[in-house]
């Protein structure tokens, strides 16, 4: 069996509160879960199928190699420790590195220090068997490595991403306070979104949830929107492999085109940077653009989905200058929506109180380190109104 087809620990990191979205997406493609955690899920796989990871997972950040577990209380043991890696079987020496850490130890008070001695570790190492040091620094576009260090165990991860898998590629032109695309995509498996439906997204900003409601309904692999992936630079990984993994992953997108998608916002330049997004896309093609108030969206005669992302106090102005706009949210939820399911991503009590409507659901998720909900509200006719 050759290292590119045995098995490894490998995980699978996410933003806080996505973990449950991005163990289905594993489930569903095969791996079973190990083990889960605020930021991420374990799984067994082998370098082909983690190369697999990176291209399909909609909800993750990184996917990351276990390469070595070892014992070190301070930082001149990590160094010695990690200097007997065989680092030279993996990491070519004319090329660039990156470590990336995450510590808990007594004897460490500065944070960059580990990451110092590591690279100190890996360097000499390559100089000692080749006589060659890589060039390191923060740019994430090489091989990249990552330590994990609680107390004296240290585990170290090779990379197999780069630059976090929520980077597509695709947002050229972000507009204010754009969602996470990671975070769209789970927001959308919560409203087991599948394209066969209509869904619209007044207050749309950037595009983000269209965008990757667009690619979910075509079951366009994420990762194929941009080239470069850490994997990329390991010296012994099988490129042929990463080739057949793109071109199978080509292979998933299906022909028919979904259920209309409606893309709506009141600043026309959020319109012109969720065209411009979903052109890079390649979705420009199966979202309507509208400048208009979410009030005045058009709405297909086919029910569906409902979604508005809009402002939120403690990220943009204040909540007071809010609670109209949401009162008319609820009023355009019951009067124009009837009969859809509607769903409101935002934050704050008074902003969700103002809304109005019975939720059915309500799912939590952390935006930019602000503590959100989706709340979801089944609008038939007659919906009920809250009195203030
Ligand atoms: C938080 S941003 C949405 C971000 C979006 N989900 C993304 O990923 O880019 C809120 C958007 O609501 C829009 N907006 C605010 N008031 C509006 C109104 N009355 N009608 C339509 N859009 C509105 C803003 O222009 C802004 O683009």
């Amino acid at each position: 069996m050759t290292t590119q087809e045995q098995k490894r620990k490998t995980r699978v990191t996410c933003a806080p509160s996505l973990a449950p979205y991005l163990k289905a997406e594993l489930e569903q493609l095969g791996f079973d879960c190990l083990s889960m955690d605020k930021t991420g899920v374990e799984t067994l796989a082998t370098t082909t199928e983690a190369m697999r990871l990176n291209l399909r997972l909609r909800t993750a950040f990184h996917v990351l190699q276990r390469f070595a577990d070892i014992n070190c209380r301070n930082a001149d043991e990590l160094y010695s420790e990690a200097k007997r890696l065989p680092w030279d079987r993996v990491i070519d020496s004319a090329g660039f590195i990156s470590i990336s850490s995450n510590v808990r130890n007594e004897s460490i008070t500065n944070s960059m220090f580990p990451n110092m001695r590591l690279k100190d570790a890996i360097c000499d190492k390559l100089v000692q068997v080749g006589g060659k040091r890589p060039d390191a620094g923060s740019s994430t576009d090489g091989m990249v490595v990552n330590l994990h260090w609680v107390d004296n165990k240290a585990r170290i991860y090779l990379n197999m991403t780069g630059r976090k898998l929520s980077d597509r590629g695709y947002r050229k032109m972000p507009f204010m306070a754009p969602m996470r695309e990671t975070i769209a995509a789970s927001v959308l498996m919560e409203m087991k979104y599948d394209g066969s439906r209509p869904l619209v997204v007044p207050m749309c900003g950037s595009g983000t949830i269209a965008i990757e409601a667009a690619l979910m309904a075509k079951q366009r692999a994420p990762g194929l929107l941009r080239s470069n992936y850490s994997c990329n630079h390991w010296l012994h990984a099988d490129k042929n492999a990463w080739s057949q993994e793109r071109a199978d992953a080509k292979k998933l997108m299906v022909k028919d085109d979904p259920a209309p998608i409606i893309a709506s916002d009141i600043e026309p330049e959020a319109i012109e940077a969720t065209k411009k997004n979903a052109v890079t896309a390649g979705v420009d093609h199966l979202i309507d653009f509208h400048i208009c108030d979410f009030s005045e969206t058009p709405m297909p005669e086919e029910v569906g989905d409902v979604v508005l992302h809009g402002e939120y106090g403690i990220r943009l102005g204040e909540d007071d200058e809010l609670i109209s706009t949401y009162k008319r949210i609820g009023d355009f939820m019951k009067t124009t929506c009837s009969g859809w399911d509607g769903y409101v991503f935002t934050s704050g009590k008074p902003l969700i109180g103002a809304i109005r409507l019975k939720v059915s659901k309500r799912t939590p998720f952390i935006n930019a380190e602000i503590d959100c909900r989706l709340l979801r509200y089944e609008l038939y006719k007659g919906s009920k109104v809250i009195e203030a």
